[in-house]
């Protein structure tokens, strides 16, 4: 079988750790987000991926060399500008002409996809969406549905008090063929906004698969965080190594992932944080629920804490302080909140 990834959005949310690797192939618990989601949708007979890109291919390219991922087959569809995220699919599963799988780029999930394909066959449906709850679903798509899992309306990011229901769209999708002539060629087109909305209308052609396993959409920098702790708490499957063998710690760390050839020196503590790939912590700093990206240094007695983002190769002086900040290598600017 074979899936379409939604993998071309910018993830600004991400900035600055976005400006240079792309949001799907940002680190959880040391291994790259699409490896695992790759791994997981080849656990369940997916042989060939088609990568919907738009915003930075070229790190993905270099990621995978031979253009596979242990038995998964890659393929590339760069869009010239961002097709939204129907667009998307419509382009990059040109050729496809059987059932196929949708994922967002950015859901971390256990769920059972083989389960959801069956379900999806069992009522003949046109395209099913995966349905997770949430406690707050003003953020993601809102999806009613009937008793039997049928779709009754698509609410993409209502105001609170005006969604019908906590269960949401968790970003994964089983699409007829068929749907793809829905959706006008090479322009921007919404899935949830536009192509989801408008199969409610019609009977028995969109249905809701309700699971309730692990789901987080890492798009945001406290899900960021949080993914990487759960994998620590082992939450998630596929290996993971919180302390990369080839990193150097001499001074405290806890509840925190810690890359290949990171250096955290005497004196230094760090909690609850993600130090990426040759990533250094000078003596007495301290980093607490924050991200250094590839590279970057927090020099001796810097402070990094409040959930802030530190951009690939950036240095942060002696004694500074980032509290909730964003900082973004030189030639990127430097985004508020
Ligand atoms: N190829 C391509 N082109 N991909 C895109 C584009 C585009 O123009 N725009 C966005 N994407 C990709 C992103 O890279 C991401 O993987 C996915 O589409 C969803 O975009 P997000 O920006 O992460 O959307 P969201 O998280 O606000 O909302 C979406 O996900 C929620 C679940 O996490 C929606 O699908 C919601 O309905 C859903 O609840
Ligand atoms: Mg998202």
């Amino acid at each position: 079988m074979k899936a379409v990834l939604l993998v071309g959005g910018e993830g600004t949310r991400l900035r600055p750790l976005t400006y240079t690797t792309p949001k799907a192939l940002l680190p959880i618990g040391n291994v790259a987000f699409l490896e695992r989601q790759l791994a997981w949708l080849a656990s369940h007979g997916i042989e060939e991926v088609v990568l919907s890109m738009g915003y930075l291919p070229e790190p993905f390219r270099a990621h995978f060399k031979d253009d596979r991922f242990d038995n998964v087959k890659l393929r590339y569809a760069v869009e010239e500008s961002p097709l939204g995220t129907a667009g998307g699919i419509r382009f990059a599963a040109a050729g496809i002409k059987e059932r196929f799988v949708v994922c967002n780029g950015d859901v971390l999930t256990t769920l059972d996809l083989s389960a959801m394909i069956k379900f999806h066959d069992a009522r003949k449906a046109k395209a099913s969406i995966y349905l997770c709850e949430v406690d707050d679903p003003s953020a993601f798509g809102v999806v009613p549905t009937r008793e039997d899992g049928e779709v009754v309306g698509f609410i993409e990011k209502p105001p609170r008090e005006q969604a019908p229901t906590n269960w949401i769209n968790a970003g994964v999708y089983v699409l007829e063929p068929s749907v793809l002539e829905g959706i006008p060629d090479r322009v921007n087109v919404s899935i949830e906004r536009e192509t989801f909305p408008k199969m409610v209308e019609s009977r028995k052609a969109l249905y809701g698969f309700h699971w309730p396993g692990y789901w987080l959409d890492i798009g945001s920098p406290e899900k960021y965080l949080q993914a990487n702790l759960d994998v620590l708490n082992g939450l998630l499957p596929r290996e993971s190594t919180a302390i990369d063998p080839t990193a150097q710690l001499l001074g405290e760390v806890v509840d925190s992932v810690v890359g290949p050839d990171v250096i955290v020196a005497e004196g230094a503590v760090v909690e609850r944080s993600v130090l990426q790939a040759g990533s250094r912590v000078g003596a007495g700093a301290r980093v607490v629920d924050s991200v250094l990206g590839v590279g970057a240094k927090a020099h001796e007695g810097a402070v990094v804490v409040d959930v802030s983002l530190v951009g690939d190769g950036v240095e942060l002086p002696r004694d500074s302080r980032v509290v909730g900040g964003r900082i973004a290598p030189a030639g990127y600017e430097t985004q508020a909140q």
